[in-house]
């Protein structure tokens, strides 16, 4: 596999609340190497449709692939040890457990779905390499609750790849975050995706977003509405309209 290939992917996917068409014939392609932002505004299914992609939410119709292979039916277990790991809207460390401690839970975990776990010492060893890579190194030993947003993100980041992931999923990881962070945030997803992962990326925070992300779809009432490079989609008039706010002649 090279850079740029599309590693996971979205057809038509749609998935319908009784009457509520939350996401209607989505598509995606998310590539190795790669940073692909999502963007909408509040309720336009995004979460929706990352949880089509993890497994955590079954599609009425369409297909979802990874490298390849039909995982439409897959729990989200099963397409987690096929690598594709996310992070939620709402966060997910464990508060009374040290920044070591969380990202070995990672480690432990890619162990066991790889069906070779490894030993107390070899899985802390391992926890504290990702550790350092995400420059937490200075916190290692803080419990996740006593982080401020930025660290915390990171943490959630980093156990996310120690746990094996190659395909990412970040929902509003920004969120709370200072300017700051942000970008410090950017440079991070950069990083990973530099190493060969695909990361897909959604936020509210469009500076954020334009920043980190090489390619962004834009959808809104479910359905996908433009794709391009961030300055593409900043110039786009229907997107100026359904998410920037005002026209161009606004
Ligand atoms: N489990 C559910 N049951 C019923 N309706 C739902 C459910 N989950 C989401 N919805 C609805 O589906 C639509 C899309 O929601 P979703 O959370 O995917 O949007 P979003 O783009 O992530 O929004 P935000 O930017 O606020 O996070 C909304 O109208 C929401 O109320
Ligand atoms: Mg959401």
């Amino acid at each position: 596999m090279t850079a740029g290939d599309i590693v996971l992917e979205a057809r038509d996917v749609s998935v319908h609340f009784g009457g509520l068409k939350a996401v209607d014939g989505m598509d995606i392609e998310v590539r190795r190497s790669s940073v692909t932002g999502l963007m909408g505004p509040n309720g336009a299914g995004k979460t929706t449709f990352f949880n089509t992609l993890s497994g955590h939410q079954e599609t009425v119709s369409g297909v979802v692939s990874l490298e390849g292979e039909d995982v439409t039916h897959l729990a989200a277990h099963a397409r987690a040890k096929l690598g594709i790991a996310r992070t939620f809207q709402l966060g997910g460390l464990v508060d009374d457990l040290t920044v070591l401690e969380n990202v070995a839970l990672g480690v432990d975990h890619f162990g066991r779905i790889a069906g070779n776990s490894v030993g107390r010492q070899e899985t802390r060893a391992r926890a504290r390499k990702w550790v350092e890579t995400f420059g937490l190194g200075d916190v290692v030993d803080r419990i996740g609750g006593d982080l401020g947003a930025g660290l915390r993100r990171k943490a959630e980041i980093a156990r996310t790849l120690a746990a094996g992931a190659h395909v990412v999923l970040l929902d509003e990881p920004a969120a709370g975050l200072s300017k700051a962070e942000r970008e410090d945030l950017t440079v991070t997803l950069r990083e990973i995706a530099e190493q060969g992962k695909a990361v897909l990326v959604t936020d509210h925070s469009t500076d954020f977003l334009f920043a980190s992300a090489d390619e962004v779809v834009v959808m809104n009432f479910g359905t996908y509405l433009f794709e391009g490079t961030p300055e593409e989609v900043q110039k786009h008039p229907d997107v100026i309209r359904a998410y920037l706010g005002g026209g161009p002649d606004a």
